[in-house]
């Protein structure tokens, strides 16, 4: 299914003639690893369709097998037998998140309130994130951290025997973060409360509340959302229909947009408006993107999405706007390289704990393939070549999935092909990147090792 374990290979991307077609976007990331979690959790069958078979949400599938739960596809659909709230074992090995900072933050919420031991691991991109924003609500609940690593993997957790409900007020505006603290507030007696000052990615309380969680959301006149969640909540199985990533789908787009005399429709979209500021933003430059067929399926808005290549303008992205589109920075300065004129993007400090430290690796493969930027501690500035961009550049991934798919979208465009150091790592999240985009007629090669 994918190459990712076989080790980094080098990919390029070479200048493409117009793109054309229709592309289906993999399942959406963020709602895979909660339909199986909530899953594994709910008493009976869950049923999925159209998850995403990145290596990320595998292995959440694999962490909640080895907490007891039955993960298996059976023809198109994944089936999840759940153990009910409360009812996960103790697991005999660490729980392996790979890449996954979502699939980790959640689980710790999720398991680590259990009365036992878990220990999580993951790859060394993992292990160099920042974990205290989950560790230290988890403490007032009283989980013990037996161990950890100046706040990083690997990280063993203990929880109390009497857990106590907590009122957290996020420092961060992070969706992981809330979604860990709403997920040990299952296990606890009483309501757990969650407060963010910004509306960050709503899946959890969306999908609990579809499977029978008591799930209160306020929002104050000030944005501020206060969200409570009742505990030991009988959760029943459901069906799942998984739309398709919009993160994923700001790589066609953009691709889209760049590469002289493109038309394609990009299918089954999520439209979800806390993960819809790429697209937003692209409009606003100038981006020639329709949003069709707009529906509903399992409770969240989809649409098609039509984009043809487009001469863009430089834009300030507005910093409230970062929640939104968190994950599709990077995307959105290469789009930003062949704007005319300058693109701000202010308040992007959490691109600094990403799956690499985004802001610098965006701006180091932007100067590899001469385009001008000022990297400041929270924000990017990318000088446009309106059209023109040299490329060329050999781009360090960091293992990070995005650098890597986004810079390969730059050379379809460039002058010059633009290399990244590791195109197996796409497979974390969209493991069909490189042949649906060729479909399309985005050209790659394996360069020569
Ligand atoms: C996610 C939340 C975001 C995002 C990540 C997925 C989620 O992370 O970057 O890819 O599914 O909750 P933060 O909560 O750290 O902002």
């Amino acid at each position: 299914m994918s190459n990712h374990s076989s080790g980094p290979t080098p990919l390029a991307s070479m200048r493409s003639l117009g793109l054309k077609g229709s592309i289906a976007m993999p399942g959406d990331k963020s709602i895979s690893h909660r339909a199986l979690m909530f899953g594994a959790m709910a008493t009976g069958e869950t049923v999925i369709s159209g998850l995403l078979e990145g290596e990320d949400v595998l292995a959440t599938g694999r962490a909640m097998t080895q907490l007891g739960a039955k993960v298996e596809k059976r023809g198109l659909y994944w089936h999840v037998e759940g153990v009910g709230v409360g009812g996960f074992t103790e697991p005999s090995e660490p729980l392996d998140f790979g890449n996954a900072g979502t699939g980790v933050r959640l689980a710790m919420g999720l398991v680590g309130t259990y009365n036992f031991v878990s220990r999580y691991v993951g790859d060394a991109s993992l292990s160099s994130r920042p974990m205290n924003r989950v560790l230290d609500p988890l403490r007032t609940i009283g989980v013990e951290v037996l161990e950890h690593q100046d706040g990083k993997l690997p990280i063993a957790l203990r929880g109390p025997s009497k857990p106590v409900p907590i009122t957290y007020h996020t420092p961060v505006a992070s969706a992981q973060v809330k979604s860990c603290i709403m997920l040990a507030g299952l296990i606890i007696p009483g309501v757990t409360t969650v407060i963010e000052d910004v509306f960050t990615r709503d899946h959890t309380e969306k999908m609990l509340a579809g499977f029978g969680a008591d799930v209160d959301v306020t929002t104050a006149p000030n944005g501020q959302r206060t969200i409570k969640v009742g505990g030991l909540p009988n959760l029943l199985g459901q069906e799942v229909q998984v739309p398709g990533d919009p993160s994923s789908a700001g790589f066609p787009m953009v691709a889209a947009l760049i590469v002289s005399g493109s038309d394609i429709t990009i299918e089954n979209v999520l439209m979800n408006p806390t993960r819809t500021g790429l697209l937003i933003t692209l409009q606003e430059m100038g981006g020639d993107i329709e949003v069709l067929n707009e529906r509903v399926s399992g409770g969240e808005d989809i649409a098609d999405i039509r984009v043809r290549s487009s001469e863009l303008k430089g834009v300030t992205v507005p910093p409230e706007r970062a929640a939104s589109m968190i994950d599709e920075y990077p995307v959105l300065a290469v789009a930003a390289a062949f704007a005319e004129g300058a693109t701000h993007m202010p308040g992007i400090e959490e691109l600094r704990v990403k799956e690499s430290d985004r802001l610098s690796a965006v701006a180091d493969g932007l100067r590899a393939n001469n385009v001008e930027c000022i990297e400041g501690e929270d924000f990017l500035t990318v000088e446009g070549g309106a059209g023109k961009v040299t490329g060329g550049g050999h781009v360090k991934t960091h293992m990070d999935h995005r650098i890597a798919m986004c810079f390969l979208i730059m050379g379809l465009a460039s002058q010059k092909d633009v290399t990244v150091d590791d195109g197996n790592i796409i497979a974390t999240s969209f493991p069909t990147f490189t042949p649906e985009m060729t479909r399309l007629g985005a050209e790659f090669s394996r360069p020569n090792q």
